[in-house]
């Protein structure tokens, strides 16, 4: 295949000749990152598939939200790198830059505050399918039902071609989501669930509904909500990963936005994905202990144990994850802020890093921390049983699906998603009666 430099008055395309079939395919550049060369017409031209598992190669669409650099380590929301916008803004701040591409003015940060509050109850009656899960269930699996759900009592935010609906819809699951979150873990522990506080800001407010009982009163701890903010701001969005191209391919459909996105919901709690910080918290405490890493590296560099470091490694991350830099800080900050001076967990974490970044495997192949390395021990210190780790992220998460969908949705070069197949399946042969077959 050739890729043609630009020459006068002619776009840069790439050519793919096939059998003397020739097609000519537009090469398309970003703000930043790679080309890309449009395959569209490959299948007219030439009659091939483009094959890409797993899409390492494939640009599903535009977008103007998030950019990831992986081998230098910047991930960027609407062009603010993500240290900056840990460091110094919040994660009502973040929502609104994400979904609306500028940071807000006072006023404009006042009014989104306003809207995101008048939001945050659900209906009464929703909270009642709570009872009907078990107690003992995963609150991701009660996290995707109801959110799913949703789509039956809102039924006025629905129409996905009203953009005053789908705005609608967007404030409500952002509004709405930590509210579930709290009340699923509530029931869980077999406590009455706590209204949202419209004088706290987001992460207090979430920290209320988990933390307060109703007989005494909740003490806010600036320190930790502001930990939980952050970690809220880290988590707010990923570019097209796993869970947002669910998003994205369900909307595509033209499904329901509650539905989209609890497909996204249903997609973070894999382990690969959002589960990660759960199974990396597991992991490090069976490790127990520093003298017990060798052991567990050499397992994971062992490809027949099926093992893998949790928190370890990243898709498009092949330096440091940005994230995992700050999370490190949050998390020291947190304990400190606890007075915890030892934490065992967080001692095998800190050697298990520096051991790995010393080793040829993990160097060879690129292997770093990701942000779930630390973000367990951090979420374990804030008081999240570990079952709430990947609903945490999901709260985060659920502003970077919105903008994702809402863009898919404005983006007149979308059409449904639907992949093709290499078929290794036998060829067309006919049927066999019962009594023939052997
Ligand atoms: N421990 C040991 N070896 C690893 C690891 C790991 N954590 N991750 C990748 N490798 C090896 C893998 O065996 C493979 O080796 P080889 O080339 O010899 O076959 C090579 O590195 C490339 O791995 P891959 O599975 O082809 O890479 P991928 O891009 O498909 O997978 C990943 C990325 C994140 C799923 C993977 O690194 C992984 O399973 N990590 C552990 C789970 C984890 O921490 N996930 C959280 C991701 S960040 C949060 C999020 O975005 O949701």
């Amino acid at each position: 295949m050739n890729v043609h430099e630009r020459a006068p008055n002619c776009e840069p395309a790439a050519e793919l000749t096939l059998e003397r079939k020739l097609s000519r395919m537009p090469v398309r550049s970003g703000t930043l990152g790679p080309e890309v060369i449009e395959v569209g017409k490959l299948y007219r031209d030439t009659g091939c598939f483009t094959y890409d598992p797993g899409f390492t190669s494939t640009a599903n669409c535009t977008s103007r939200i998030t950019y990831i650099d992986g081998d230098e380590g910047v991930l960027l929301y609407r062009g603010y790198p993500i240290d900056q916008l840990a460091e110094r803004s919040t994660f009502l701040e973040v929502c609104y830059l994400l979904l609306n591409g500028e940071l807000p003015t006072t006023g404009q940060l006042d009014e989104f505050r306003g809207t995101i509050n008048r939001h945050n109850m659900l209906h009464e009656q929703v909270t009642r399918f709570f009872t009907g899960f078990r107690r003992d269930a995963h609150p991701m699996a009660v996290m995707v039902g109801t959110v799913g759900a949703l789509s039956a009592f809102y039924h006025d935010s629905t129409d996905i071609n009203d953009p005053a609906q789908r705005a609608m819809a967007s404030n409500r699951m952002i509004a709405k989501m930590p509210t579930i979150a709290a009340m699923a873990y509530k029931y869980s522990i077999g406590h009455p669930f706590i209204y949202p506080r419209n004088d706290l800001d987001f992460a207090a407010n979430f920290m209320q509904m988990c933390f307060a009982i109703p007989c005494e009163p909740y003490k806010i701890d600036p320190i930790l909500t502001r930990a939980l903010d952050r970690i809220f701001i880290l988590h707010a969005d990923h570019e097209q990963n796993a869970s947002t191209s669910t998003v994205r391919l369900a909307g595509s459909s033209g499904a329901n936005p509650f539905a989209c996105i609890a497909s996204g919901i249903a997609c973070l709690w894999g382990p690969a994905h959002g589960g990660a910080n759960e199974a990396a918290l597991n992991m490090l405490m069976e490790i127990g202990s520093v003298d017990r890493i060798p052991e567990y590296i050499k397992k994971a560099k062992d490809k027949s144990s099926g093992f893998r470091l949790m928190g370890f490694g990243h898709r498009v991350y092949k330096n440091y994850d940005p994230r995992a830099k700050v999370m490190q800080k949050t998390c020291h900050e947190v304990l400190n802020a606890l007075g915890i001076k030892h934490d065992p967990v967080l001692e095998v974490a800190m050697e298990l890093e520096r051991i790995a970044l010393q080793d040829e495997y993990f160097i060879d192949k690129k292997l770093y921390p990701n942000i779930d390395f630390y973000s367990g021990i951090t979420l374990r210190a804030l008081g999240f049983p570990m079952s709430m780790f990947t609903v945490l992220f999901a709260i985060a998460r659920t502003v970077g699906w919105v903008a994702q969908w809402n863009e898919m949705i404005e983006d007149p070069e979308q059409r449904i998603g639907r992949p093709r197949q290499l078929y290794l399946g036998p060829a067309e042969r006919n049927f066999v009666p019962m009594d023939q077959r052997s």
